[in-house]
């Protein structure tokens, strides 16, 4: 049997997605210790009742100077305020795993995994469709040819209102920043060896625009360097459903054949006389049903704590992390002038 030690996380910001991040750690065998940063007492108290964590502390900075702490998972809002945990937390000597984006630019990006790679540490980003075994089977028929050579990629995504108002209340990053970078991810990891070069998009907005400047749509449209067209769309303004319901639908046509994966979140319908339809198990990080999770989420955590507890490479590399913000930078540079951007840009 290969010898592991066990190991100690620290999860900063346990909302909605650092809460899931949290139980899957405490589902974890790998895990020993899980300590807490979370500056809301009333999901700290919740957090408390889920999993029992070692500490709960209301300021991050206790985590970095724990000793006893070998991996921190970011999983706190605001966005923008990240970066400074993530460099303090390599500097301290911790893996790290941070909810997208990884940093506010691509210069702090590479700064981040400049340090990663000098401390001989390990960094990851949540780019969670990775673990959807549909969106691994597109990538896996497009490796075997089973539709020959894609020609063009399509993704349209929309979730439900509440979660454009949550974000609207706390970033100013667009949709292709925020949601659309989880299927440029997709599609761009499904795509290689192509790469991207040249990115047209534009927002749309009738709802949000009365408040804010947030956007309620953004298409987002590439050019890969075989020809290979992708066109990703994302949206927040669907009616409230089932809370934070999303629905995707993708299709991927080759030379050769079709792909088509309706993600739709149609397979379990709830119908009661108090709300009507409703289509339960259909977040996009997905949700805890009894003893199972209903969605990819825990076997993406799962993969980093193996990654640091066997020492082996995670799976998004530095290089795909920074190929996708190139294209969601040049998709809101493309939305502010109103043209396509050309890719490499010498930023
Ligand atoms: N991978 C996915 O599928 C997926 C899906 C949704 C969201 N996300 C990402 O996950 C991240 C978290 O989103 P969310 O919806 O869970 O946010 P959230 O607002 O529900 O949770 C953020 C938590 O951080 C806490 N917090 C804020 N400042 C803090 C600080 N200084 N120290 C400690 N805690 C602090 C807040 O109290 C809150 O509980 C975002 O970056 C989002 O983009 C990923």
């Amino acid at each position: 049997m290969t010898e592991f030690k066990q190991i100690n996380v620290g999860v900063i910001g346990t909302g909605w997605v650092g809460g899931i991040r949290a139980n899957a750690c405490a589902h974890n065998g790998i895990v020993d210790q899980i300590h807490v940063a979370e500056i809301n007492s009333v999901r700290q108290k919740e957090i408390i009742d889920e999993i029992n964590p070692t500490s709960v502390t209301d300021d991050w900075k206790n985590l970095i100077s724990d000793e006893s702490i070998d991996v921190l998972v970011i999983s706190m809002t605001p966005e923008t305020e990240r970066f400074p945990i993530v460099m303090a937390a390599l500097k301290a000597g911790k893996h790290v795993f941070v909810e997208k984006p990884i940093a506010p630019t691509i210069q702090q990006a590479e700064q981040a995994y400049a340090l990663a790679e000098e401390n001989n540490l390990k960094i990851t980003i949540g780019y969670s469709r990775r673990f959807d075994p549909r969106y691994v089977y597109v990538k896996k028929a497009l490796r075997d040819g089973l539709i020959g050579d894609p020609v063009t990629c399509l993704v349209s995504r929309n979730s439900t209102r509440e979660l454009g108002n949550k974000i609207t209340g706390r970033s100013k990053m667009s949709p292709a920043a925020i949601g659309g970078v989880h299927d440029l991810d997709f599609v761009l990891w499904c795509l290689q060896p192509r790469k991207p070069i040249r990115v047209y998009s534009q927002t749309s907005g009738k709802l949000f625009s009365r408040k804010s400047e947030t956007p309620d749509h953004q298409w987002v449209m590439v050019t890969m360097d075989d020809g290979t067209t992708i066109t990703v769309g994302v949206g927040w303004i669907l009616p409230i459903g089932y809370p934070n319901y999303v629905q995707a639908w993708i299709e991927v046509i080759g030379t050769e054949g079709a792909l088509t994966i309706d993600d739709t979140h149609k397979e379990v319908q709830l119908n009661t006389t108090e709300n009507g339809i409703r289509y339960p198990l259909s977040s996009m990080p997905g949700e805890p049903v009894d003893h199972v999770f209903a969605g990819s989420m825990y076997d993406e955590t799962g993969h980093f704590l193996e990654a640091v507890a066997f020492d082996r490479p995670p799976m998004v590399t530095k290089e795909e992390a920074i190929n996708v913000m190139s294209v969601y930078n040049a998709a809101d540079l493309s939305v502010e002038r109103d043209e396509p951007v050309i890719l490499p840009r010498n930023l």
